[in-house]
This record gives structure tokens, sequence and C-alpha cells, in this order.
């Protein structure tokens, strides 16, 4: 077993444990990939200033998110088929949050339902997120479902009417469950652990949808699925009604325009993630980390600005907050932790993160993640 000592530890061992289609599904832009690209070279042109001969002792992470404590400020992000990186992951991502103190999303493209996750983490409050469909009064279930369920913030989906083109699921067929043919089966004997984790569940198809949705001809494709269900028509008028339908906290995911985000506080948003959907949907979008200021300056006075895209490190997450991000998403970093090593592999993301995120905050002389403002960055940049 290599000794793990960062998140990229853990993409090469997923990548050995995962399937193919899956870990591709997960390692992928769209089109050229310069997008998802951007998302984490840009943080590597942020710099920090490195001071010295501060007290560094007794320091402090905990922060709170739309209210609520978190033991740093990141949040497991929703990613689809989370439950074919390892069987019942979602169960096991929520249940590794929860032990470390960190919000976790569930997907509505989960493998494993809302009803499954609140079970499987003794109805430990989690965030749900969820696509404007087309089908209203299964969108208006879901939203009542996650409420059954004690989700304690709704994540509304803003940048997936459509879908962008990833080559890799094409060409890989990507369904859930997979489909059985002859290369399929021959990658998924080479991932052993994987495949006996999946033979001890009947979780295998998409839990939040099948068997609640009509006019849906393959359940299994997210392809054809989103193309048949997602709302081309999506606009503002429908985060009002959602907004009014949940009642609860409301977070818009999908902003990377100033504009767009104060449309979002117009919305009655309590946080909108500055986001381009882990560089899947426009490429040739700015990168997260470069819209954030712009965003902060239009509407950080008004609602938390929270992001994603392109973290694997927490000094990437130190460099977020820096530039006004109240919460930082990690998607691919936790979902390699997942196909790695199961729960403790999430675990393991985490301890990963928190570490890198407070030793870096010390060697910028701060001892509480909620002092950290740009002047922690070097001018500039
Ligand atoms: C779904 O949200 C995806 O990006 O595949």
């Amino acid at each position: 077993m290599p000794v793990i000592t960062n998140i990229e530890d853990l993409r090469v061992l997923a990548k050995q444990r995962v399937p193919r289609m899956f870990y591709d599904y997960v390692d992928s832009g769209s089109w050229t990939e310069g997008t998802y690209r951007a998302n984490e070279a840009d943080f590597q042109t942020i710099k920090l200033r490195q001071r010295v001969a501060i007290n560094m002792d007794h320091r402090s992470t905990a922060s709170t998110l739309v209210g609520q404590p978190v033991a740093m400020p990141v949040a497991l992000a929703p990613v689809g088929l989370t439950g074919m990186q390892h069987a019942d992951g979602e169960i096991l991502a929520a249940r590794a949050a929860k032990n470390f103190g960190v919000p976790f999303t569930l997907s509505t493209m989960s493998i494993c339902s809302i009803e499954d996750v609140a079970a499987g983490t003794d109805q430990h409050p989690f965030w749900f997120q969820v696509y404007v469909i087309r089908d209203r009064d299964f969108m208006a279930r879901l939203i009542e479902r996650a409420r059954a369920a004690h989700c304690s913030a709704l994540v509304l989906t803003l940048d997936l009417q459509i879908m962008g083109q990833r080559h890799k699921d094409l060409k890989n067929g990507l369904s859930a469950p997979p489909k059985l043919t002859l290369p399929n089966i021959l990658n998924m004997m080479t991932r052993p652990r994987w495949a006996l984790g999946m033979l001890g569940t009947h979780r295998r198809g998409f839990g939040n949808v099948v068997g609640h949705v009509k006019g849906v001809d393959d359940m299994s494709s997210l392809t054809q699925w989103s193309a048949q269900q997602f709302d081309p028509t999506l606009n503002w008028n429908d985060v009002e009604w959602i907004k009014k339908l949940w009642g609860g906290k409301l977070i818009l995911k999908g902003i990377q325009d100033p504009e767009d985000a104060r449309l979002a506080v117009s919305a009655g948003a309590d946080a909108v993630i500055v986001s381009n959907h882990g560089g899947r949907q426009l490429d040739g979008a700015q990168s997260s980390i470069r819209a954030l200021p712009h965003v902060v300056a239009a509407v950080g006075k008004d609602i938390e600005v929270h992001m994603d895209g392109g973290v694997r490190s927490g000094q990437d997450v130190l460099k977020a907050r820096a530039l006004g991000a109240r919460g930082v998403y990690i998607g691919r970093a936790y979902t390699y932790g997942l196909g790695a090593l199961g729960e403790a592999g999430v675990t393991q993301a985490l301890q990963i993160i928190h570490k890198e995120l407070d030793l870096s905050m010390a060697f910028c002389g701060r001892t509480d993640i909620d002092t950290v403002d740009t002047s922690i960055l070097l001018p500039g940049t």
C-alpha cells in the first residue's frame, strides 16, 4: 500500500481501483477540458505572503457556512454517480463528512437515495442539490423528500439546463448500472474490490429517480435522462418558485458573472457558489478562482459567496478564503478518496486538506480562519 500524503496520491489509487468509465466521469471536463485545467492552474498563479515570528499556537479553522458550524470552511460538493466510485459511496462520504464536521451535499443524480443517506447517517442533516426538472411534480416531491430527511440547505444548480459534452463519457458509454458489454466486463474484472463491493449492495441505479419519474426511456443514462428531463427554459421565476417551495436555506450554484450574482440576491438566495461546474459545462469559461473576486465585489456584502472548481489542497482553500469565499467545495478531491479507500479515503482527503489549510494559514501569520482576508496574498497576484 503506497503512503498517501496528498490528494494526488488518492487520485492515482482511485484510477487503479475504479472502473474506467466512472473514474473518467470524474476526471473530465467538457470539450478541450481547457476550463477544467484552468480551474486548477489558476490557483498556482496566486501567491501567499509568508510571515514570521508570529505566535502560531492555538489555531482554529472552525467557521460557519449559511449559519451552520463547520470544522473548516469546506463542504463536499454534489457529485453525480458517487455510489459508482465505491459501493454505497454517498452513504460513506456523508458519514465521513459528518464525523469530520463539514457539510455533505447529495446530488439528485446520486446512486444512494435521499432516504438511504438519511438512514445511513442516523438522520444527521446534509445538504441536497437539485436541478430544475421539466416534471415540476417530481421536483416538488424531491424537495419534500429532502425536507422529510432533515436536509439543512438546498443547493440549486443553475448551470446545467443542458449538458456540456464530455468526450470520454460518450466513448465509454457511461451508464449506471454499467451495461454488461465485453469491454465493461473485462474492465470490471480488473477492479475486484470495486466489483465485490457492488455485488454486496442493491444500490446500482439512480436512487432518487428510478421509480419516481415517468416518460424517460433509459434511466441508466445520465446524458439521455438530462436531455429529456432537465428544463432548458429555466429562468429566475423558477428560482423564486423553488425558494418559496423550500422555505429554508437556498444556495445557488453555477454563478460566474457579477450580474447573475446580483440577480441571485434579488431572487432571495442565502449564498451563491461561484462555479463553472468543474469545467464540465462551458469550455472556455474563466476559472472559478479568477471569477470569485468579481462576484465578491458585486454581492459579498449582501450574501455569502462560496466557490468550487480546482480545489485540490488546503492552500487552495486558503487562497479562496482570502479572495472572499466564505466556503469552498471539494468534489473530485473527496471522490478520489472514496474510489481509493472508501469512507476512510474520504476522511483522509478531509484530513489532508485540513492539515494543509491549518499549516499554511499559520505560515501566513494567522491563527484564526475568520481573520483571513486579501492581506495574506502578495499584492497584484
Ligand atoms: C452532472 O452534474 C455532471 O456534471 O455530470
